[in-house]
């Protein structure tokens, strides 16, 4: 099969490596980063280009074009590369619009019964204030649309909350939403417009500090399994179950009776609250950095899976298997992340890190420029460690970390701490 992954981040290097574990696939990207282009072939495409991506996969090809991020699919890519009749794995502009409007999301999850917070939708500062008022502290407050990971703020600071509020409504409007108190979980569908798959949960660490201290960024670290969700379902396939039940297949069908179908993958970003489970966010993509951590246990091939998900097949897909060992990333940034990283330094000990047993590097934001690597953006590189248990797979990642030069360089040293013990 050939393939073109779009994307330049450590998500598509996650998942151009699990189809390299793949035989028989002829894998081309279109972007790319330093990691990426050592190992297959990367093309200078503009990933918002849906027409010119449609027709260098057509030109050349492909049998499946996978869309890594979620700009090109709201900007409606993957309509363009299916009406060049080119199979790709990602959702319609429509159905994009489960990540890309959150009031959009808010009322598919009302029609289909999903459980998630309560919401209030305003367009002033003073509607804000209001609904502030009607709340109560913490507050969380969340641009309506696509933010980079930034629209989102949770907060005792009422000034802070309306300040944040007051930057995003010049952008449009934002929602007034219910504190949810509880363990976060990412679980990751693969949906063929009727059906579901699940993959395996994950957890990510989303602000920027230990402790869960400081501003919320793309993702600091993750890991995969989750002993801990068998305290509270008796097991993870009862809890994988409960979420495909009352969440992804809902949506998946009211998606369908709506006439925008989702294919690809639906991300289910979860608060396990004592009053049960609900939805925080749906992304139309894989999540970064969660991805790094569940594909590696993937044993079924990967390719499979989007193929069944591109052609409405999933439905003949035997169930997927998952490797019982545990994987933990850490995320590497540059100084300044997530607000004004300063990008450009050298990074270097790439030899002693991969020396490491059970080490895959994943690079993020890299660029090789004769023998020396450079860091050229934010999240600069992810150390995925994998072992027999979460404390193995941890201890060997943040020992390969210790091999990494990056000057300023920034890390969490608690990923799956609480979870290896
Ligand atoms: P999102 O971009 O929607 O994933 O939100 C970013 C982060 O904000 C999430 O990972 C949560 O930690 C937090 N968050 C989002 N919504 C809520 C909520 N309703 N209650 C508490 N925390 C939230
Ligand atoms: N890790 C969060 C996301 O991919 O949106």
């Amino acid at each position: 099969m050939k393939i073109l992954v779009l994307g330049n981040g450590a998500r598509e290097h996650a998942i151009i490596t699990a189809l390299l574990r793949e035989d028989d696939l002829e894998i081309v990207c279109a972007g790319g980063n330093g990691g990426i282009a050592r190992q297959v072939r990367v093309v200078d495409l503009d990933p918002v280009d849906g027409a010119a991506v449609a027709a260098f996969a057509s030109d050349e090809s492909f049998d499946l074009v996978v869309i890594g991020p979620e700009a090109p699919l709201v900007a409606g890519v993957a309509d363009a590369v299916r009406e060049a009749g080119v199979a790709v794995f990602g959702p319609s502009a429509a159905a994009a619009r489960l990540e890309g409007s959150k009031s959009f999301a808010k009322r598919i999850m009302a029609e289909a019964n999903v459980p998630t917070g309560a919401v209030t939708r305003v367009t002033t500062v003073e509607e804000a204030d209001a609904a502030m008022d009607a709340s109560g502290a913490p507050w969380v407050l969340k641009a309506d649309g696509l933010a980079a990971g930034k629209g989102v703020i949770v907060t005792d600071d009422r000034d802070a909350a309306l300040q944040h509020a007051q930057t995003y409504l010049a952008e449009g409007p934002i929602l007034v939403e219910e504190f949810l108190e509880g363990p976060e979980v990412s679980l990751f569908f693969f949906a063929d417009g009727e059906s579901v798959v699940p993959l395996a949960p994950a957890q990510d660490f989303k602000r920027l500090r230990d402790g869960d201290e400081g501003p919320n960024t793309g993702g600091m670290g993750a890991y995969s399994p989750l002993p801990w969700l068998a305290d509270r379902f008796g097991s993870e396939a009862a809890f994988v179950d409960e979420v495909r039940s009352t969440i992804a297949e809902p949506t998946i069908r009211q998606m369908a009776k709506e006439g925008t179908p989702f294919s690809g993958l639906l991300y289910c970003g979860l608060i396990l609250t004592d009053a049960g489970i609900r939805v925080i966010e749906f992304n139309a993509r894989f999540g970064d950095p969660e991805t790094q951590v569940v594909l590696p246990r993937l044993v079924s091939p990967l390719s499979e899976a989007m193929f069944a998900a591109a052609t409405g097949s999933l439905g003949s897909l035997p169930p997927l298997e998952f490797d019982s060992g545990a994987a933990v990333t850490v995320v590497l940034a540059s100084e300044g992340y997530p607000e004004a990283p300063i990008t450009g330094r050298y990074l270097a000990g790439f030899d002693g890190a991969s020396g490491v047993e059970g080490i895959t590097l994943i690079h993020a934001a890299t660029k090789k420029d004769g023998y020396q690597w450079f860091a050229t953006g934010g999240r600069v590189l992810n150390v995925v460690g994998q072992g027999a248990t979460i404390a193995d797979a941890r201890a060997r990642a943040y020992e390969a970390l210790g091999h990494i030069d990056l000057q300023g360089g920034q890390y969490r040293t608690d990923i799956a701490e609480r979870a290896g013990q």
